[in-house]
């Protein structure tokens, strides 16, 4: 099975990268499942229920979220109706959300798709580790190929779970620092691990906002709106290839500039 995984994807100039380029990169690529963390779609902060469905007319199979999850409120019914979302399974059992699911691919196959926050210099969720193993559990043998998106600051946290799962995911890709990492691997057990695969979105910018904005506010502590910044438009993520048992057999890091 051939996946591309895209990093967070930041506003107008990352959401409309994806929407357009969703379809020939299917191609192109000649994958069999694109999986879109979308946490940042909506301005920079959370997803809309329309964009959601953009999204998914647009060639996109499944998305992960993160921290921002309920930044556009009006999501929630979405991420409690729809199948191709999912809130992160360490988030209380109340919130509205599934904590994996699984989409059908070109293939013919079926991948899982789930989402776990990092714990480290973030807010308090549940424990991830214990949230992975239930999870697994009630995946059970539905199916083999098993993609983790896990949202974390510290790249401690992404390689500690990441090296927990070992040899029972498919991959483990880190989300959430929006800047690209270049420690792309198969650990010894068939995992895909990468700590970040970066943001679609400016890379002139600091993490996808305007650079002055964010500079003067940091100086002074005078706090401003972040806009969303507009140059040097990237799409990013990893192409992940896995054999017939879910195990990947490569990991490579993708990386698409956006002509304007
Ligand atoms: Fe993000
Ligand atoms: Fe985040």
């Amino acid at each position: 099975m051939r996946i591309l995984f895209l990093g967070d994807v930041v506003g107008k100039p990352g959401y409309t990268a994806v929407l357009q380029n969703a379809e020939p990169l299917r191609k192109e690529l000649r994958l069999d499942a694109l999986v879109v963390n979308a946490e940042n779609a909506a301005d920079g902060s959370g997803l809309t229920s329309r964009q959601y469905r953009r999204l998914v007319d647009a060639g996109v199979d499944a998305m992960t979220l993160g921290d921002h999850i309920f930044r556009e409120k009006e999501i929630a019914k979405t991420l409690a109706t729809s199948k191709r979302i999912v809130k992160p399974a360490n988030f209380p059992p109340e919130a509205p959300g599934k904590c994996w699911t699984t989409v059908k691919t070109s293939g013919g196959g079926s991948l899982a798709i789930v989402s776990l926050l990092g714990r480290v210099f973030m807010r308090p969720v549940d424990c991830p580790f214990i949230a992975i193993d239930r999870v697994l559990e009630e995946i059970g043998d539905k199916t083999k190929q098993i993609l983790v998106d896990v949202h974390a600051e510290a790249t401690s946290d992404k390689q500690t779970i990441g090296r927990y799962l070992d040899g029972r995911v498919t991959a483990v890709l880190g989300t959430h620092t929006h800047v690209p990492t270049a420690d792309a691997c198969i650990f010894p057990g068939g995992t895909a691990f990468q700590c970040d695969v970066g943001m679609c979105g400016p890379y002139a910018s600091i993490i996808g906002r305007d650079i002055k904005r964010v500079t003067q506010t940091t100086r002074t502590f005078e706090p401003c709106h972040f806009h969303v910044a507009t140059d040097d438009v990237r799409l990013c993520g990893a192409i992940v290839q896995s054999d017939v048992d879910g195990r990947a057999t490569s990991i490579e890091r993708f990386e698409r500039r956006i002509d304007k």
